[in-house]
């Protein structure tokens, strides 16, 4: 039986509706498409907690800026249908833009909190409000019992978690792990704009993030960790957007491991691609 695909909020809640008449957990994952393993992962730990998965996929207009690379995002439609039937998911909710923002519409949800620590809203600063109010509309059109976020993006799981609770939705939040290539590259849908050279030096990030991590842990202060760290990703050919510790739930700046459990995340340019990553101490 081909996969169930829905266009419209009102076909996405009777079908809902009837999950949950029957008593059956429901899982969403909110993607934007050009799946890969990541994505899936995400579905896999979807699909091991709950009966029923929506997979939602839809470019969201409101988290780029006008510079950015809406118009050109990857789109993959077909093989991620395949991907995600195969994988047993039960609805793929997939409305156009005007179903989402249809005329008139006129409300934005500005998360504070992690969505101004400081790091990705510096760089991109109504990137949180246009993931908050996409993903605040999903969780209300689909009410899950749960919703899985990936911790590649980490900011992004805490401003989630921190929604989620603020306007006292009845869903968890659920995080998975990041997915790596074999040589630690986080799977990303933009590591397609990498040449062969740069997607030879993309690796690095991780590798830097994972050394300095290992020197934090034993004992070396983070601020002389994080420069050696910051100049060895300059010297692979990258430009830093930043690279910082930060407490691992709050994201308030810290100094030492005892002033609570670090996560140290970087953003950084190679050619025209921006890779993000982050890592616990
Ligand atoms: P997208 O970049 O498509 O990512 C969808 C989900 O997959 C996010 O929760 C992201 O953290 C997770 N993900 C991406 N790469 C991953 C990897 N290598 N390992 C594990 N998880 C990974 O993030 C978005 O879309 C959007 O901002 C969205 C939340 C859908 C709102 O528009």
């Amino acid at each position: 039986m081909p996969i169930r695909v829905v266009r419209t909020v009102s076909a996405l809640r009777r079908a809902v509706m009837r999950w949950r008449a029957a008593g059956e957990r429901i899982a969403l994952v909110p993607t934007m498409g050009a799946l890969h393993a990541g994505h899936l992962a995400l579905v896999r730990a979807a699909r091991r907690r709950a009966r029923r998965v929506v997979v939602s996929v839809f470019v969201n207009p409101a988290q780029f800026a006008p510079h950015e690379d809406f118009a050109s995002y990857p789109r993959s439609w077909d093989t991620d249908l395949a991907a995600l039937s195969a994988m047993g998911v039960d609805l793929v909710w997939a409305p156009a833009v005007a179903a989402m923002y249809p005329p008139g519409f006129a409300t934005r949800i500005v998360p504070q909190g992690p969505a101004t620590a400081g790091l990705e809203d510096k760089v991109r600063p109504h990137f949180f409000s246009g993931v908050a109010t996409v993903v605040g509309k999903l969780l209300i059109q689909c009410t899950p019992d749960l919703a899985m976020f990936g911790e590649k993006d980490y900011q992004q799981l805490l401003v989630v978690t921190r929604l989620a609770a603020d306007l006292d939705l009845p869903v968890k939040i659920v995080a998975v792990a990041t997915v790596r290539e074999a040589d630690g590259l986080a799977l990303s849908s933009r590591n397609s704009y990498l040449s062969a050279g740069e997607r030879a030096a993309a690796p690095t990030l991780y590798r830097v993030l994972e050394d300095c991590a290992g020197k934090i842990a034993r004992g070396a202060l983070p601020a002389r960790a994080l420069d050696e760290a910051a100049a060895a990703i300059g010297r692979a050919g990258f430009v830093l957007d930043y690279l910082e510790a930060r407490h691992a739930d709050t994201l308030a700046p810290l100094s030492s491991l005892a002033d609570g459990p670090i996560r140290l995340l970087v953003a950084a340019r190679i050619g025209k691609t921006r890779l993000i990553d982050n890592i616990a101490v």
